[in-house]
């Protein structure tokens, strides 16, 4: 899919891939895509087939909940990642040290025999929250990051910031420390638009806080704009931008046109074509500036298919398919590894994993459930609305 309807261009080779810019050669094969955005096809020569050995990648933004849901959701990503930054916006939140070590432990005691994944603690950041117990909890090395969620952006935000100033004495503890900020870039202003509020936001918020904080080391989280994307370019290495797997698929139109589909429903919204495209160019730059954080927020479908549903994806399932599928589509599997499990490590200064992750692209098409089951109820897999080849197989 090189854009919805557009002409899609499939590499199908053994070995080395094509440089930037180098006219096709060999045995690439140009392939058609029949139809306008989702439900496009294929036709793949039958018995081609390609690996890729990659580290084991991370996932720098994951909902994971709790409960039953926790139960059902943990393996889907374990399965496939080491690690993941795991995020605080559970009802109450996770907002101090013992918060996080107690939900920690309940994520740990969730994990199905045998498999084995590091739950990267952050607390959710609120006007009480306390500057010491910050610093404690960074010093425990159970927590990595702390959460801004702007009051009433997004999923259980209600406890989140209504008045940067009052956390100021926490971010200077945080710049101090070197803890990292990770930010829900949205302002929630009510008179501006939904499709505009991450870019207010960056002008407003990200951009003067940086300049009264330059030592804060900050991740603007699901960036979904090309404004996001220029931003993130243009920092130094204190800052970085994650970016989720719907976005680098979806555009506004794959949510509204033809119908609404509340499985494409997520925030920040996927924006314009032009924002996705920058974003598919953003990610499979090689920049170090950028990196894979999911955003997986399964809700269970009654909650999505609902008169007021709510807002995720739940990609966990099929995320490192689907992105060994679009890297190809731009001639840059070799940059995959660098998005799921180099450039995140670097910021978040943690080893790379040591394990290996190998994908196979083979002529049949990979199959996933279209919902997986929880005692809360089912939650629906992300559709891509294309096949795919990209099976992990180890
Ligand atoms: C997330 C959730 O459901 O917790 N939803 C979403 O659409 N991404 C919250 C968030 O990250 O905004
Ligand atoms: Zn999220």
């Amino acid at each position: 899919m090189g854009g919805p309807g557009g002409l899609g261009l499939v590499q199908l080779r053994r070995g080395k891939r094509r440089a930037r810019g180098e006219p096709l050669v060999g045995d690439y094969t140009r392939v058609a895509l029949q139809g306008s955005g989702h439900g496009v096809r294929i036709a793949l020569p039958a018995g081609l087939m390609d690996t890729l050995t990659i580290r084991r990648p991370d996932d720098w933004h994951l909902h994971l909940r709790d409960g039953a849901m926790l139960q059902a959701v943990l393996p889907e990503t374990a399965r496939h990642f080491a690690r993941a930054i795991i995020m605080p916006n559970l009802l109450p939140p996770v907002v101090t040290l013992a918060d996080a070590a107690a939900y920690r432990d309940r994520i740990l005691a969730a994990l199905p025999p045998g498999m084995v994944f590091e739950p990267l603690m952050t607390l959710y950041l609120t006007e009480g929250t306390d500057p010491a117990n910050v610093a404690a909890a960074a010093a425990s090395g159970l927590v990595k990051a702390v959460k801004l969620y702007p009051a009433g952006a997004t999923t259980n935000s209600q406890s989140g910031v209504r008045d940067l100033a009052r956390v100021m004495p926490v971010l200077e503890k945080m710049a101090e420390i070197g803890l990292p900020l990770c930010t829900h870039g949205e302002v929630t202003t009510p008179e501006v638009d939904i499709f505009d509020r991450e870019a207010v936001f960056i002008d407003t918020v990200l951009d003067p806080l940086r300049r009264r904080l330059p030592e804060l080391r900050l991740v603007m989280e699901h960036i979904t704009t090309g404004e996001g994307v220029a931003y993130a370019a243009e920092a130094g290495e204190g800052l970085a931008a994650t970016i989720t797997t719907h976005h680098l698929i979806l555009n506004r139109n794959h949510i509204l046109a033809g119908g609404i589909r509340p499985h494409y429903y997520c925030l920040p919204v996927a924006k314009r074509e032009k924002h996705r495209l920058a974003l598919r160019r953003a990610a499979t730059s090689g920049s170090p500036r950028y990196f894979l954080g999911t955003d997986s927020a399964p809700h269970v479908d009654a909650l999505k298919e609902d008169a007021c549903g709510c807002a995720g994806c739940f990609t966990a399932t099929n995320t490192m398919s689907l992105l060994a599928h679009l890297f190809e589509e731009d001639g840059a599997l070799d940059r995959l590894e660098g998005f799921t499990s180099l450039h995140g490590p670097a910021f978040y200064r943690l080893p790379v994993n040591q394990g290996t992750l190998r994908l196979e692209k083979r002529p049949d098409q990979c199959l996933w459930p279209d919902k997986i089951s929880s005692d809360a109820g089912p939650v629906t897999v992300f559709n891509p609305g294309f096949p795919v080849h990209w099976h992990v197989v180890a």
